[in-house]
């Protein structure tokens, strides 16, 4: 079987930038595109151009540099937002609108005072009118999670035939279980007159910490398109991470789906990211966090030492990181410290080794961690013990 392409659509600078704290300035914003270009992104969402001068700016300036991927910008359901989009994005060499609007019972009530049959209206209105501007209009549907998948359907329907290219079926606030998602995904795949002239696109958020297996759910039930961002920023508690899908895809070969993402830029990528937005990356974070590829208990180091692929699924230098680390606690065996004296330059003998672990299992027990300088103090005292 033909494996099949996911597209990926980055929205670090959009949905991402949105985090308090996040808010990154023009020039840090052309790094971040430049780079996610390079990265082999297939779509950038740039920003929200009406949302503020500054973001319409960044848009635009982004739509001039990139040079492969889409450039892409947000709108709500109306003409002003879809007319400052299309200006922003004049200069992208291949510009995407992205337009649409709430459908979930409680965003028709709550948000728009209005009903389904005028929120459909307002959808295939919107859509017509970006197509106006440009060929590739993406349509979100609001809270897709929450919506009922009948009328969700009815929804998708009217925006195909308004012009829409892309379908984004976000779960906006991260509430469905990937069985769910995936089934809304097929659902619509089944139900929709016209979806074989559309993508169909996962937004999933991490509300319940379940935006990547929504997306990977959605994808392997038909969806061509995941939006996520680089380490998982976005609102709230976040949407998919962009460095988890693509690896997902990479090591499950049985899914016959794959990415054209540089893998091996992916920890350069996030470490970028966070240094821009001051937003620090949790230490266990999948395939990018500091104790991603860093083994600290002794059964593990022992495994490997032997054999890396004992307790790893990804050889680190295909997400670029140099190799996998041996911390060393009081948790560690003999076989780390041996490994860790070896690195440092000393060949020590079974006998040395008793000695000094158990010299070195007092200072570990006075320590969150053993660096290289303890180790070198460990074997200068035993050196000059044993004579
Ligand atoms: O989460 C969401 O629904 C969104 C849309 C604006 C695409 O970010
Ligand atoms: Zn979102």
């Amino acid at each position: 079987m033909n494996s099949e392409k996911i597209e990926i659509f980055d929205t670090t600078l959009r949905d991402g930038e949105q985090v308090p704290g996040c808010k990154l300035n023009t020039e840090q914003k052309l790094i971040i595109a430049e780079k996610l270009d390079e990265l082999g992104v297939d779509i950038i969402e740039a920003g929200f151009p009406i949302s503020s001068p500054g973001d319409f700016e960044s848009v635009s300036e982004i739509s001039k540099l990139v040079r492969n991927a889409k450039v892409c910008g947000l709108t709500r359901a109306n003409k002003k937002d879809i007319d400052a989009a299309a200006e922003a994005l004049r200069y992208a060499k291949r510009p995407r609108i992205h337009t649409g609007i709430g459908t979930s019972d409680s965003h028709i009530k709550y948000k728009f005072n209005s009903t389904r049959e005028n929120i459909i209206e307002r959808a295939a209105e919107a859509v017509r009118y970006a197509k106006s501007y440009v060929e590739d209009v993406e349509f979100y549907a609001e809270d897709a999670g929450r919506t009922d998948n009948e009328y969700l359907a009815r929804v998708c329907e009217a925006v195909i035939k308004a012009g829409a290219t892309v379908l984004n079926i976000p779960d906006t606030t991260g509430y469905c279980l990937p069985e769910e998602y995936g089934q809304k995904i097929k659902y619509l795949r089944e139900n929709v007159k016209g979806i074989e002239k559309a993508v169909l696109s996962c937004h999933c958020h991490n509300d319940l910490g379940l935006a990547t297996a929504n997306s990977i759910s959605g994808a392997i039930n038909g969806a061509r398109q995941i939006e996520c961002t680089i380490n998982g920023l976005g609102e709230r508690a976040g949407n998919t991470a962009l460095e988890e899908v693509v690896m997902i895809l990479k090591q499950h070969k049985d899914l016959n789906l794959y990415t054209d993402v540089n893998s091996r830029m992916l920890n350069e990528m996030s470490a970028m990211v966070s240094d821009l937005m001051g937003m620090s990356v949790q230490p266990n974070k999948a395939i990018v966090g500091a104790n991603a590829f860093a083994h600290s208990s002794g059964i593990h180091q022992d495994g490997v030492i032997k054999n890396r692929e004992t307790y790893e699924i990804i050889d680190p230098a295909e997400v670029g990181v140099n190799e996998s680390s041996i911390i060393l606690t009081a948790r560690s065996g003999r076989s780390a410290l041996a490994y860790r004296f070896k690195h440092i330059g000393f060949d020590v003998t079974k006998n040395e080794l008793d000695y000094l672990y158990q010299e070195f299992l007092k200072i570990a027990d006075l320590k969150k961690e053993v660096g290289n300088d303890d180790l070198a103090l460990i074997m200068d005292v035993c050196s000059r013990k044993i004579g």
